[in-house]
């Protein structure tokens, strides 16, 4: 896997979570099950063979840190099983990083959250779903309505040593949730929302992630405040600040790349996780692992925030 040079998805370096090392570009499945809105009952399935297309060249771009989920699904099409058709039998190296805790019907509405005693049959489905016998990462996907983070990651923690899930992180979590599921087990990754125009909080955060050398995996560093609509509904004029188009024009290059650019200057252990299913914004993405800013640009402080609600 991958082409073990400094281009593609290697030439941002790379980063271990815990024992298995990942390039830092890497690929979120959230956008493969269908286009438009994610997540949702009516999304409109995604075109299987460019889905398929897009893993693949992934891929073959040498990214080999994929993020997904069970409940990533539209109708007709689902991220674990499009991931197991496109790259199964899978090649060393290739780290596949789920989360459990939200749950969604078979009809695509949102249920209530897994409860701890709900987790194993959970990590069970991504295991068949994938078509492997011991999940990479699982991360515990926080939910407002989830209170205690140590009891559903001790959950976790049980079946990580009865050797069904090989690394654990969290997802969604303020600083002191980090420090509880530490108490409880090692946590490898953190997955927040994070991008261009984030809070000073959510700054010290990642950094403190790196601190403690634990990965920050930002999500929405390309879709900000669009969220689940994708970067097509970010609000705003234009819906992308004069600031990061000057910067992309400076380099020659796009608006999402910059954002995903940023997100990786902003120290060795954050890794991205880009979500597309259009192959050429796959190219763009891998691409932006190369682009190098400069620390003005890296400095930069939005005067209107895409990524805050
Ligand atoms: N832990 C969590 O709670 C959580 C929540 C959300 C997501 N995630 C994970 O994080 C990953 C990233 O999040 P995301 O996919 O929502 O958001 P994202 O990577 O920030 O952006 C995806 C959006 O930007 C567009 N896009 C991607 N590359 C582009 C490019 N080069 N140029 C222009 N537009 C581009 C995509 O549309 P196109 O398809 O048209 O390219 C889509 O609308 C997900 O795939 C998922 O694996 C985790």
């Amino acid at each position: 896997m991958g082409n073990g040079s400094s281009t593609g998805a290697a030439a941002a370096g790379t980063w271990r979570l815990g024992d298995l090392e990942v390039n830092r570009m890497g690929f979120g499945a959230m956008r493969l099950p269908q286009t438009g809105r994610a997540l949702i009952p009516d999304a409109v399935p995604r075109d299987r063979d460019q889905a398929i297309a897009v893993l693949r060249r992934a891929a073959e771009l040498g990214v080999n840190h994929i993020d997904t989920a069970a409940f990533y699904f539209s109708p007709l099409r689902s991220a674990n099983e499009l991931i197991n058709a496109a790259l199964s039998p899978y090649p060393d190296g290739l780290v596949i990083v789920t989360k459990v805790g939200p749950a969604r019907e078979p009809s695509g509405q949102w249920s209530a959250a897994a409860r701890p005693d709900q987790l194993r049959g959970q990590v069970e489905e991504n295991l068949r779903q994938l078509g492997r016998d011991v999940l990479d990462v699982v991360n515990l996907r926080m939910m407002p309505s989830m209170t205690s983070v140590a009891e559903p990651f001790g959950a976790l923690a049980d079946l990580q040593r009865a050797g069904l899930i090989r690394h654990l992180g969290v997802s969604g979590v303020t600083p002191a949730q980090l420090a509880e599921a530490r108490a409880v087990a090692p946590v490898v990754c953190v997955q927040n929302r994070y991008g261009l125009g984030a809070s000073p909080d959510e700054h010290a955060f990642a950094d403190a992630c790196g601190q403690q050398g634990i990965a920050f995996v930002p999500f929405f560093a390309i879709a900000g405040s669009g969220r689940g609509g994708g970067a097509g509904a970010r609000t705003g004029a234009a819906g992308e600040p004069a600031e990061v188009l000057d910067i992309a024009a400076a380099h020659g290059v796009t608006a999402a790349q910059v954002r995903l650019a940023w997100t990786l200057h902003r120290g060795p252990h954050v890794l991205a996780i880009p979500g597309t299913g259009n192959p050429d914004h796959l190219e763009d993405n891998v691409a932006a692992g190369a682009l190098r800013l400069s620390d003005d640009e890296v400095a930069l402080q939005l005067s209107v925030h895409p990524n805050s609600d």
